[in-house]
């Protein structure tokens, strides 16, 4: 039996593009959410929503940002703190998603912003992924160095808030078109070489409190499969959680299997 509940964030990138369209999606989320029993909810809306991502008594929905800069103030133009987030009751941040590292975020950029986060006390979802695979197995040397690169210097009393979404670029949705998720073999099988990397990394004990996640394509059709076949802790969802009535459906699909 797994410790934690499954982990479902919806990651809204940049959308909706009104507030009111934020708060009609987020009311009908609530509503969704009511009746769940093993899964958590992490709504991860643009900066100015996310005050409307009210924290919810029953736990069952939080708030994430998408991303914090790893000072607490300063003079910074344009970026935000984790102790800012974290004062308007959000819980989690998304770091290193591959939208940001093709802004050219580096992986050590990356392990600065979720050490301050871990640090003011957020959940930290720390995004990896390679961009294309081939049949020589370079993307493994790929990951190995992307994921120690982002890890460096994290300690390791925070790594039960440590989640790693592992989200190979190549299987996330397009704005328009569809991407197609990896298949829950390849998850699994990947996901088993992310942990021994952690394993490398942080040793046996300390690494078994990191929850693994992914993300890619994941929809209403193909969460249980994901989940029960991929053996994730939990899923990244971008493009089916902005549509609020195939997110419910995902994630009630979800609360049924068993941890
Ligand atoms: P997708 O996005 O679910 O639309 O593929 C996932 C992500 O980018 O986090």
């Amino acid at each position: 039996m797994k410790l934690h509940k499954h982990l479902i964030l919806a990651n809204w990138k940049m959308n909706p593009g009104s507030l009111d369209e934020a708060k009609k999606n987020i009311n009908h989320l609530k509503r969704g959410a009511k009746d769940l029993k093993r899964t958590e909810i992490v709504i991860c809306p643009p900066f100015p929503f996310l005050p409307f991502v009210k924290p919810d008594p029953k736990k069952k929905i939080f708030s994430g940002a998408q991303d914090v800069f790893w000072q607490p103030t300063g003079t910074f133009t344009g970026e935000v703190s984790s102790e800012m987030v974290r004062s308007i009751g959000a819980k989690y941040v998304i770091i290193g998603h591959s939208d940001r590292r093709n802004l050219g975020e580096t992986s050590e950029v990356v392990s600065k912003k979720a050490g301050a986060a871990l640090l003011a006390g957020l959940n930290v979802v720390l995004c990896v992924g390679e961009s294309e695979r081939n049949n020589s197995g370079d993307y493994l040397e790929f990951l190995r160095k992307q994921i120690t690169t982002s890890l460096f210097g994290i300690r390791k009393k925070f790594l039960s808030e440590l989640i790693i979404a592992y989200e190979p670029v190549w299987a996330i949705s397009k704005s328009y078109g569809s991407g197609e998720a990896m298949t829950p073999s390849d998850i699994h099988e990947t996901t088993l070489f992310l942990r021994k990397i952690l394993v490398e990394i942080f040793g046996k004990d300390w690494a078994s409190a990191i929850r693994i996640i992914y993300g890619g394509s994941a929809n209403a059709e193909n969460c249980q499969a994901i989940i029960g076949g991929g053996e994730v802790d939990g899923l990244l969802v971008g493009r089916e959680s902005l549509n609020p009535e195939n997110f419910v459906n995902l994630f009630k699909a979800v609360d049924v299997i068993p941890l």
